[in-house]
């Protein structure tokens, strides 16, 4: 049996564990920390009570797969890493999300920390995993992941392109007034404000979607698919998004698990593709078994080239953090 593990089982890394469990195709491990409340004599595990809660849902919702949870002490041994040993496909979703008004590059020195410390877990208990990076800052984290395991780009993910076009493909289709699913599009650069949703090539059911909405309103759904993580920040207060986050990690990591070979874009380490090099970048992968297996260099309009080389420039302003 394949095994997927989730380091961090807060909002994101949770809801995408159910949703990778429900597929019954590989087992599920849980990991987060111990939290100690004030008051309280036992720390909140919340890794091993979602995972005990999971594996109990299954009995109703139709899957089999094993599903443990660990609490591990980030500044223990890191004994309990094990329970990742053999792990196909790691997912890190651990850190800190954003709260109101804050940038997801405000996020960087707290989670830098965090990834860091996970990486050095991975590495020594899963060296042979591929692993998506989900937490943000992403661009920079992805990097720090890389840096921090040694992994091949192959092997070190970022999912931030298959939320933003899923997002971007919501806007679409409810302008359109079509069925989300019609909708094919991809959003490319960096997982910031200066992200590329493609206008060129998106389409409904292989109709250009710029034949049919006005300039003026696709330009305002560009500029909502860019801040769509902020509105749902700005509406939740205490947290941010993860329905969407999770769902679009989950088609990463099937695509993976189950070698379908989907082209999704995903944050990867570019090596000369769309004129870039070194840097992480959301980029049109062809994900399968073992990873990532082709980036595909696709036809963009003078104006899109443009505005990737901006997303460029902000994704290497936010690496400057953590070089
Ligand atoms: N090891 C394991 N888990 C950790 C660690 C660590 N060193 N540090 C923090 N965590 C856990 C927290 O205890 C928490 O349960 O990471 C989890 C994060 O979950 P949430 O706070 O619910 O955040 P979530 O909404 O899931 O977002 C996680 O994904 O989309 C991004 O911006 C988002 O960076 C954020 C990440």
């Amino acid at each position: 049996m394949s095994k997927v593990s989730f380091i961090g089982a807060g909002n994101v890394g949770a809801t995408c564990a159910q949703y990778v469990a429900e597929k019954d195709v590989a087992d599920v491990v849980l990991v987060d920390i111990p939290i100690k409340l004030e008051g309280d004599d036992e720390p909140m595990r919340i890794a091993d009570g979602k995972a005990l809660d999971l594996a109990c849902a299954g009995s109703v919702r139709g899957f089999n797969v094993n599903v443990t949870g660990v609490s591990a002490d980030p500044d223990g041994d890191g004994h309990e890493y094990e329970a990742i040993a053999d792990s196909d496909v790691v997912v890190v979703t651990a850190g800190v999300p954003r709260k109101p008004g804050m940038s997801r590059d405000d996020l960087v020195a707290i989670n830098q920390k965090i990834i860091a410390g996970i990486a050095g877990r991975i590495k020594t208990h899963a060296p042979g995993s591929v692993v998506i990076t989900v937490t943000n800052p992403l661009d920079a984290m992805v990097y720090v992941m890389q840096r921090e395991t040694g992994f091949p780009r192959e092997r070190c993910i970022g999912q931030a392109g298959v939320l933003d076009t899923a997002r971007f493909r919501a806007f679409l289709a409810w302008e359109i007034g079509c069925a989300r699913t019609q909708i094919q599009a991809m959003v490319l650069g960096g997982h910031g404000d200066q992200m590329v949703p493609l206008t060129s090539t998106a389409t409904a059911s292989g109709v250009l979607v710029k034949d049919l909405i006005e300039k003026s309103k696709l330009d305002a759904i560009v500029e909502r698919t860019r801040k769509g993580g902020g509105e749902i920040v700005a509406l939740l207060r205490r947290g941010s998004a993860f329905y969407a986050p999770a769902a679009a990690t989950a088609e990463m990591v099937e695509s993976i698990l189950l070698d379908q070979n989907k082209i999704l874009p995903s944050c990867v380490q570019l090596c000369g593709e769309y004129g870039l090099d070194g840097l992480p970048f959301g980029a049109p992968c062809k994900l399968g078994r073992g990873g990532l297996k082709e980036i595909l260099e696709v036809p963009l309009s003078a104006d899109e080239k443009a505005l990737l080389a901006k997303s460029a420039d902000a994704v290497r302003d936010s690496l400057a953090a953590v070089m």
